[in-house]
């Protein structure tokens, strides 16, 4: 490859610009399979090598520690065998809507010798086909990591591609989603947030997965946590509202994809009656489900803090769309959009450096949002926890560490979840400013 096209390939791969690479899945390339990789003088080795750039002990770690090993073979548990007995799907290890998130589900033409589909979310289910990169890409520094890259290796260190990949399956796309009827089958929840779950994954096992030292910082994009926080959430918002405005969304005939509202708006005791108006609603309802907004109300904490300018068409916005669901499944989709313009501008002007000193704003718009009653469903308590987690971890604030426990264990059951209680609690972080 030309050095022209080199340095394009670099440009493109910058955030904000260029194209989006294709997906793993879809990146028309050979799959070579697991083997390929686990070799002991590649990525199989039992310990971390010294004197390399990696820790070429990514196999084990992964087989041993990481939850995507075991995804196809949950598909063979007692759970998935019920799901698709309900589903009336035959086995669930050979049906394209379990396989294409419990496993690297490419075409059968673009399976390699050594490919395995048991392999589950295997290494180039996130790293993208090997064919065209297997061979040259330890060739460090002679072949650099944009030159993978452009072989089709996908930039998982861009922090926008790597939401993307992530979302791809922990949220769903126009091609794979998880179904009000799949999770009503007994489908677990599916909840998301970018550095939450990046840092989750990386660290389950005794090692990580890799690690962000000089070295990586030289060749690859390296962000702070609450920049992979914010663009991972508008990331996951306009994610979102395209599965909104696609076909898709009318369902079936009687309601639209319930999978993309909040659960908990249905689905809760009629015992205790709870009069749950989120002030962000505008006075829909009672008796209106509302979609699981749970990233746009951190996006519009987000942008009071750092885009002020914006937050309030956005916020505006939010509200739009939730009267329209008193309306029409049309009046969504036209709401959908006048939402994601409000993002696309946030997006557009948010860096690594607009974060930068900004915790304690971004923590101060989140508690507030806390003090307007906006977390009285769960799901936007969940989200507001992983948030507050991980600004507190920057802040490297001891006495608001020491109570983050009690946030996270207020939301142990979301059965159980009392909002008043997480109110309190978060009240007391105010306090401990
Ligand atoms: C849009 C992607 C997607 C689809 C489609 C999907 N899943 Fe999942 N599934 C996930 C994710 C992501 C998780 C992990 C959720 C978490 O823990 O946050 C999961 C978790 C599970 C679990 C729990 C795993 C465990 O170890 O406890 C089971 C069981 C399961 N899925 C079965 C199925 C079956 C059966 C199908 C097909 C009918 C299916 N899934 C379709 C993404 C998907
Ligand atoms: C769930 C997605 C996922 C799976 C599965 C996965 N990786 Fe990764 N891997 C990543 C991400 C994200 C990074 C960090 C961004 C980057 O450096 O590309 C990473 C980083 C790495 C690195 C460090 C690169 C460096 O420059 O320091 C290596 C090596 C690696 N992975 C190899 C593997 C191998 C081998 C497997 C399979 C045994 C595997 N990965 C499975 C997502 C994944
Ligand atoms: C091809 C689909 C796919 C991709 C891509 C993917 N995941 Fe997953 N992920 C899953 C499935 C399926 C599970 C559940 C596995 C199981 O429990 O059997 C899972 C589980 C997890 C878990 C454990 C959740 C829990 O409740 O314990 C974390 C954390 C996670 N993924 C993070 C990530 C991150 C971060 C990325 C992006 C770098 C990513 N995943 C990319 C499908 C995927
Ligand atoms: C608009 C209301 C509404 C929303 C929102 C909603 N559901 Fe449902 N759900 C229903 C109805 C109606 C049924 C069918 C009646 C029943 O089985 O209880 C159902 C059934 C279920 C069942 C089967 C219950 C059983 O005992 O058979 C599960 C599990 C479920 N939904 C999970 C979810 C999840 C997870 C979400 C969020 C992604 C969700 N629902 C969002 C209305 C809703």
């Amino acid at each position: 490859m030309c050095k022209m096209n080199r340095y394009l390939a670099g440009i493109l791969m910058m955030p904000g610009l260029g194209m989006a690479q294709a997906l793993p899945q879809n990146d028309r390339l050979v799959h070579e399979g697991v083997a390929t990789c686990a070799a002991s003088q590649c990525h199989g080795s039992a310990v971390p090598r010294d004197g390399s750039n990696v820790f070429q002990n990514e196999y084990v770690t992964w087989t041993q520690n990481d939850p995507h090993s075991g995804a196809y073979q949950a598909l063979n548990g007692e759970l998935s065998l019920a799901i698709a007995r309900r589903l009336g799907i035959g086995d669930p290890r050979e049906a394209d809507i379990c396989l294409d998130c419990h496993a690297d589900n490419v075409a059968a033409g673009r399976r390699g010798e050594r490919f395995q589909i048991s392999d589950g979310v295997s290494c180039e289910a996130c790293h993208g086909g090997a064919q065209k990169w297997l061979s040259t890409h330890y060739n460090a520094p002679a072949v650099s990591h944009a030159d993978n890259v452009a072989a089709g290796l996908y930039p998982g260190d861009q922090v926008k591609a790597r939401a993307d990949l992530c979302l791809s399956c922990h949220l769903g796309t126009r091609d794979k989603f998880a179904t009000h009827r799949i999770m009503a089958a007994g489908h677990p929840r599916l909840a998301f947030e970018l550095d939450t779950f990046t840092e989750l994954w990386r660290t389950a096992g005794r090692q990580p997965h890799y690690r962000v030292d000089a070295d990586y910082r030289q060749r690859k994009a390296v962000n702070g946590h609450g920049y992979t926080w914010g663009a991972g959430l508008v990331a996951d918002g306009r994610q979102r509202l395209a599965l909104i405005m696609s076909p898709g969304f009318a369902g079936g005939a009687m309601f639209p994809e319930l999978g993309l509202y909040d659960c908990h708006a249905c689905h809760r005791s009629m015992k205790s009656v709870q009069w749950r108006r989120l002030p962000r609603q505008g006075g829909a309802g009672p008796g209106v489900p509302f979609i699981n907004d749970s990233s746009f109300v951190m996006i519009v904490a987000l942008a009071r803090a750092l885009d002020p300018d914006n937050a309030g068409a956005i916020e505006s916005s939010l509200t739009e769309l939730h009267l329209a669901g008193s309306n029409s499944v049309t009046a969504i989709q036209s709401a959908a959009k006048d939402l994601d313009a409000g993002l696309r501008k946030l997006q557009s002007g948010l860096t690594e450096g607009s974060f930068r000193n900004r915790e304690k704003d971004i923590l101060a718009e989140i508690l507030k949002s806390g003090a307007r009653r906006e977390f009285l469903d769960y799901e936007s308590a969940e989200q507001a926890f992983m948030a507050v987690q991980m600004l507190v971890f920057e802040l490297r604030n001891d006495q608001m560490q020491a109570e983050i426990d009690m946030l996270g264990d207020a939301l142990q059951d979301d059965e159980r979840y009392r909002p008043a209680q997480f109110a309190r609690l978060l009240e007391r972080f105010s306090a401990l400013d």
